[in-house]
């Protein structure tokens, strides 16, 4: 039996931290990291107990697996502070939980659970001065798994690395948000690994999101990889559209993330009153409902983005405008969401996980 208690997670501090050469008030996202970061081994069949070093780069093999075959996995958390200078996540077992669904899928050896939530706490009390405490700003926490083990032969690896690694972030993106609903390359297909955070999955929506920013849009919207008809989800978000006064997204499958934004709005909106349905949606129907003027808004959802609000779409060389509404579901489901992230506001679905 593996012993999966954690109870001295060894702690390996930097000599000079720093966090004087971040300007938090000009924070972009992802791209500055604190001083220490988790590390865990997977070797002999075991993960061993994690350990807390300085934020460093890692030496691996030429052959290590991650390299040809592509077995990783991540998630993607946020550290929020309040004003009393508390710390806490939103629905972080969820997190922890996904990353097992998307090891499970890539035939990498599950993380006990306690490793993630006692590795994770230890860091962030560790990496507390660098968690901001400004309006939409907040520690972005990247847990990943990846194959380190060695070998040309292609199977899966004998060792792999946990890491959580942290980084304080403002907003995902700068701009307005244009997406194009993609009908030709797909991110995902039945019995693939589209429900998975596998890097792969993102690595393959590179070149059409590139030929997409060319076009001046910011994201690609997947459609089905069978027809091309119904609507996915995002890069990096969830899908959601208000058709009239309803809020519309696609179930999840095989080939969506099922997204901790996505049923934490869903929640949200049943509970404000907002008629929500969750089915499939279809192009043509988004298309004729802008037509119509009956196409309100889209908005997409996840940790990153939080509630991003689309301001049009491109589909067959057409572009269509979405209007400006003063109040619009995405801003009050943001609010109610970020309200609680923050600690802003009573936790009525016990959603808060206090550092
Ligand atoms: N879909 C994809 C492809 C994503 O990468 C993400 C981000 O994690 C999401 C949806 C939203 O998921 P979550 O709300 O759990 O962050
Ligand atoms: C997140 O929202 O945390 C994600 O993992 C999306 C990522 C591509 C930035």
């Amino acid at each position: 039996m593996m012993d999966t208690t954690v109870q001295n997670i060894v702690v390996e501090k930097v000599k000079t931290s720093k966090i004087d050469q971040i300007d938090f008030d000009n924070l972009s996202f992802g791209s500055v990291f604190t001083d220490h970061m988790l590390v865990c081994d997977y070797k002999n069949g075991a993960w061993e107990i994690p350990k807390i070093i300085p934020y460093q780069p890692i030496t691996l093999d030429p052959s290590a697996k991650i390299f040809h075959y592509g077995q990783s996995i991540f998630e993607g958390m946020k550290a929020y502070k309040d004003s009393n200078n508390d710390v806490w996540l939103f629905r972080p077992l969820d997190n922890q939980k996904r990353l097992n669904i998307s090891a499970k899928r890539m035939a990498i050896p599950e993380l006990p659970e306690e490793y993630f939530m006692e590795g994770l706490k230890t860091l962030l009390k560790l990496e507390k001065k660098w968690i901001p405490q400004s309006e939409g700003s907040s520690l972005y926490i990247r847990p990943f798994i990846f194959a380190s083990g060695k070998g040309f032969h292609a199977s899966p690896a004998d060792e792999y690395k946990f890491i959580i690694a942290c980084a304080p972030s403002g907003s995902y993106f700068s701009g307005k948000v244009k997406v194009l609903i993609e009908e030709t390359y797909s991110r995902s297909a039945n019995g693939g690994v589209g429900f998975a955070k596998a890097g792969g999955n993102y690595a393959g929506q590179f070149y059409p999101t590139q030929l997409a920013v060319k076009k001046g849009y910011q994201q690609v919207i997947w459609t089905d990889d069978n027809t091309h008809e119904y609507i996915e989800e995002a890069g990096a978000m969830n899908i959601f559209v208000r058709i009239n006064d309803t809020l519309i997204t696609g179930p999840t499958s095989d080939r969506i993330l099922d997204g901790i934004t996505r049923k934490s709005i869903i929640t949200i909106a049943e509970d404000e009153g907002i008629p929500v349905e969750i089915r499939k949606i279809t192009v043509s129907e988004v298309v004729e409902a802008s037509k119509k003027g009956i196409l309100k808004e889209m908005f997409g959802a996840g940790t990153a983005a939080v509630v991003s609000p689309i301001s049009g779409f491109g589909h067959k060389n057409m572009n269509y405008d979405l209007p400006e509404l003063e109040s619009s579901y995405a801003s009050l489901l943001k609010k109610r969401i970020t309200d609680i992230q923050y600690n802003k506001t009573e936790d009525k679905f016990g959603w808060r996980y206090k550092v």
